[in-house]
């Protein structure tokens, strides 16, 4: 028997309909979920009297010997039935005989797979939230050791004013624990069991949804039954949540990639976590970086199917629905390959302190600094502004740094120029003075990494 359905039907279904309409090829990995919240149904009916002691102790013990075999690989979960919870009856029903047909009182398919999903779905959350704590871990350690790495900033992708290496990875270290505090929060709204609403409507049957609830580690049974078998809301916010994500790992790997070309050379990936060229022997390309950041279209794919699926359905179940597990466990699957593996290319990679540091002083990015210390010998901001942006024009032609020319020629801009200007513009004293919270300057940074440092050993 591979349907559960078949009493009104007078024919066979149609092969090319049961494929079309078969989910078990995808489902089938909601079977621990599927037996784990059937269990708990089936002792809350032998709780409330429903079912006979003795039924409910040979469906729970068959299924936990159902879910021993698919675990050490004796039983195969194979394509002849519809769906996984079909599978997983239908077989009960074989091991036990009629206490496996009572299995299914007071339910209905449409609040079991809510279950099995929400039960899948809050597993993924907190897996994806670990190793996020994980790659946060490693952006940290890499924060602590360079706190006097400098290097330019950019906007624009031009050199901005200098930072340090530290201070750049914290803004990600940012990114990555908001999306660690997001995916906590959907966590929390999602963690409402929906088992109990049955078809939409609830069911006669004198159930203790709250019991259910408890047992499976949910704060509350959900409310309304026929939002209850239709809601797709929470799986909606964790493909947003990984959208989010996944953009910031984007982001992430673009500039680990500009860093890694010959061009910049800042980074250079360790030999194991890049690839080569068939043709071109001198190539070592960094192909994690380009296949996270091409990845990210998966994870926005997923989310936008789900909310066009979503967004014409009339209450409550539609099959449509069925439509939510393969994008949901594709970006599942997708951020589950990329998190760990980008926390492990960023924690063997090497940084180019040299050519970093070189590069913060080529560029002018200490032209803030210059003007700022012409405004703390009284001059005008906007006077200084002027004032350096012809010096530098100056320096252009010259092909010299600010701190390349002598007093004299300072002088000739501004005589405000004094001896103390060369340690005033260095590249040291440029970032070491930005003490503003939140900025690179040593002192700032040393607050900011020992805050960082408490907000994750506390997770
Ligand atoms: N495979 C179905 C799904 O994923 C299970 C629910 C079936 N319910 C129904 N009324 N046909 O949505």
């Amino acid at each position: 028997m591979a349907q559960l359905w078949g009493g009104r039907f007078t024919k066979q279904t149609d092969e090319a309909v049961k494929a079309f309409n078969d989910s078990i090829g995808f489902d089938k990995r909601l079977y621990r979920q599927d037996i784990e919240g059937s269990m708990v149904h089936a002792r809350m009916l032998g709780k409330q009297g429903i079912l006979t002691p003795e039924d409910c102790e040979a469906i729970v013990k068959g299924l936990q010997g159902i879910l021993d075999d698919i675990e050490c690989g004796k039983m195969e979960i194979t394509s002849e039935y519809e769906d996984i919870h079909s599978f997983v009856e239908a077989n009960l029903i074989d091991r036990i005989g009629d206490a496996g047909k009572r299995l299914h009182t007071g339910r209905s398919r449409n609040d079991q797979v809510a279950l099995d999903m929400r039960l899948y779905t809050r597993s993924a959350v907190e897996e994806v939230r670990t190793q996020t704590l994980r790659l946060l871990g490693v952006i940290l350690d890499l924060m602590e050791k360079n706190t006097d790495t400098f290097m330019p900033g950019f906007t624009h992708l031009q050199k901005a004013q200098p930072t340090t290496l530290a201070h750049h990875l914290g803004a990600y270290f940012e990114m990555l624990r908001r999306d660690c505090t997001r995916l906590a929060d959907c966590r929390v709204r999602m963690n409402e069991c929906p088992l109990g609403a049955g078809a939409m409507a609830g069911t006669t049957y004198p159930l203790d949804r709250a019991f259910v609830a408890r047992e499976l580690g949910f704060d509350c049974p959900t409310r309304n039954s026929m939002d209850s078998v239709s809601d797709r809301d929470y799986l909606l916010e964790f493909l947003s949540d990984l959208s989010i994500l996944m953009m910031h790992l984007s982001r992430f790997s673009e500039e680990l990639i500009i860093w890694n070309s010959n061009e910049y050379r800042f980074v250079e990936m360790d030999d194991a976590f890049s690839t080569g060229s068939s043709i071109m022997p001198q190539k070592k390309n960094p192909d994690i970086c380009e296949l996270v950041r091409g990845k990210v279209g998966r994870v926005y794919g997923d989310l936008m199917s789900l909310l066009t699926a979503m967004k014409g359905l009339p209450l409550a179940y539609n099959k449509d629905m069925q439509e939510d597990k393969e994008p949901a466990f594709d970006a599942i699957d997708t951020a589950l390959a990329c998190i760990p593996l980008f926390a492990d290319m960023l924690s063997t990679m090497k940084f180019n302190k040299d050519v970093m540091e070189k590069s913060a002083m080529r560029g002018f990015t200490n032209a803030t600094d210059a003007a700022d210390y012409l405004v703390g010998k009284g001059v005008p901001f906007r006077d200084a502004h002027g004032i350096i942006g012809r010096l530098v024009l100056h320096c252009i032609d010259a092909g010299k740094g600010i701190e390349e020319l002598t007093l004299e020629e300072l002088q000739k801009f501004s005589d405000q120029f004094e001896e103390d200007v060369f340690e005033a513009i260095s590249l040291r004293a440029c970032v070491n003075r930005r003490l503003t919270a939140g900025a690179p300057g040593e002192a700032a940074m040393a607050e900011e990494i020992a805050a960082c440092r408490s907000w994750l050993q506390a997770q």
